[in-house]
């Protein structure tokens, strides 16, 4: 997160750095991964910001190595979803568009309002302390690739409660793949995986990022994305508490 930091003020120092020949985050165009984004917000919103009832997750803000994977694995087929087929089909969008997207992307902090969920949150924090949180962060921001990569998980915290649901349903029939989760799926109950999400919500609900990381990205962005004629912030009004995602 501290290398995209760096890499959005060499972008705002110096526009012509985005062109440079080299490492992988000099050659990051966030203009370009912006204009991408264009497409991508029919669904998931201009900022990345998804939707509430799930269908559709929050992009801002997730670690960017992990939507790399996820672009990756929808692009090769791996991970099936059909409203993402034609829009990560290799003719519509290259390397060079899934490392400016996912970069720009990972690097919007957003204020979103996460739907509450009603459960046990001393529970579920012990829970998702002693079974996830090797992977996923104590806190559930997510872990930066650190060796093996399956050992990487998501940012979980503010991303929305039904579609992390729908997840955990996905890797407990199969629909998705990998390992480590399909066993920690089929072994969770209803029960444990909604005291997870009310932990979850009560934790600050912008994910992936650091909060002294995210507001210097912040910063930088405003004088980006200020200059493009764009804001950051998309709250969404709060609403009524929901009741307990069915995990089906
Ligand atoms: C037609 C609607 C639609 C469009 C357009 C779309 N997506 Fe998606 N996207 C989805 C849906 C639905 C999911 C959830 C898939 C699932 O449930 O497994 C998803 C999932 C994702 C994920 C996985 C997130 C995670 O936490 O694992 C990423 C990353 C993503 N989309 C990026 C993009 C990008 C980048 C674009 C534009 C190039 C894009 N999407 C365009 C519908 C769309
Ligand atoms: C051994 C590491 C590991 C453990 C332990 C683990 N996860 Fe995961 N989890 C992952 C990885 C890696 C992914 C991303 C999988 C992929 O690339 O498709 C993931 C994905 C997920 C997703 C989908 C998120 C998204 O944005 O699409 C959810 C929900 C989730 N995990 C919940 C949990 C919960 C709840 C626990 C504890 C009960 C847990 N995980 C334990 C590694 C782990």
């Amino acid at each position: 997160m501290i290398k995209i930091t760096a890499v959005l003020l060499l972008v705002l120092l110096h526009p012509s750095a985005v062109m440079a020949q080299g490492a992988e985050d000099e050659d990051v165009d966030l203009y370009n991964g912006r204009d991408i984004n264009g497409v991508c917000a029919a669904c998931h919103g201009e900022l990345g910001q998804g939707s509430k009832n799930g269908e559709y997750p929050r992009l801002a803000g997730q670690i960017r190595s992990i939507l790399l994977r996820q672009l990756y694995s929808f692009r090769d087929r791996k991970r099936i979803n059909l409203p993402m087929i034609p829009y990560t089909d290799p003719r519509e969008l290259s390397d060079e568009d899934i490392l400016d997207v996912a970069s720009y992307l990972s690097s919007l902090r957003i204020d979103v309002t996460i739907p509450y969920v009603e459960g046990d949150v001393a529970a579920g924090k012990k829970f998702f302390a002693s079974e996830c949180g090797s992977c996923h962060g104590a806190e559930g921001r997510g872990k930066e690739r650190e060796g093996e990569s399956e050992k990487f998980g998501p940012a979980l915290t503010g991303q929305y409660p039904l579609y992390l649901t729908r997840q955990i349903a996905n890797f407990k029939t199969g629909k998705r793949h990998h390992e480590e989760m399909e066993e920690t799926a089929r072994d969770l109950t209803e029960e444990e995986l909604t005291n997870i999400l009310a932990y979850l919500v009560t934790l600050e609900r912008h994910p992936g990022l650091a909060e002294e990381v995210a507001q210097e990205t912040q910063k930088r962005f405003k004088s980006i994305l200020g200059s493009l004629n764009q804001t950051i912030e998309a709250p969404i009004p709060e609403e009524k508490p929901l009741a307990p995602p069915p995990l089906e």
